[in-house]
């Protein structure tokens, strides 16, 4: 009858509307799965950067004569530091006001944090990772840089100073 055709068209009207939005939250699924494979492939690569806590003071980047600032070809300033217990190296840190500072960070023993007083810095420092964030200090002055994740019973004594000239 014509009453059993209208029936038989509406369900097969409701089907195809559950499989189209089947379909689309497949899709939005998968789509929020590239988005966050490609966000995280975006993401600075030091957040993976990765160095032998044994053998830092022996070779490479973290040797105690390559510690501190260093001005690169393009006017902008590294400096490395490596943390230990119970202290940082180099104790004093100086960089320069108004320029694009890099800082890369490691830890030669166990985890340590560093923050930077009247600044949003702050990072955990892990043996075996490169800690890496930049910033730019807008005038000159001296800022403490407390270790900031107990790391045994000199935790308290452990900090640097960071100089800002102009
Ligand atoms: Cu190093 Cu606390």
């Amino acid at each position: 009858s014509a009453n059993s055709h209208d029936t038989a068209a509406l369900t097969a009207r409701i089907e195809k509307r559950w499989a189209f939005l089947m379909v689309s939250i497949i899709a939005l699924l998968v789509a929020i799965m590239i988005f966050t494979g490609l966000h995280w492939a975006m993401m600075p690569p030091s957040r993976v950067e990765t160095i032998d806590p044994s053998t830092l003071h022996v070779s490479g980047e973290f040797v105690e004569s390559n510690l501190g600032s260093a001005v690169e070809p393009n006017g902008s300033v590294t400096v490395r530091i490596v943390g230990q217990q119970y202290s940082f190296t180099p104790q004093c840190i100086v960089v320069p006001s108004k320029t694009p500072i890099t800082f890369r960070v490691t830890s030669a023993d166990v985890i340590h944090g560093m923050l930077i007083t009247g600044t949003n810095i702050n990072s955990m420092v892990e043996p075996g990772y490169i800690s890496t964030f930049k910033t730019e200090f807008e005038r000159a002055g001296d800022h403490l840089m407390p270790c900031h994740e107990y790391c045994g019973v000199g935790h308290e004594a452990m900090w640097a100073n960071v100089k800002v000239v102009d």
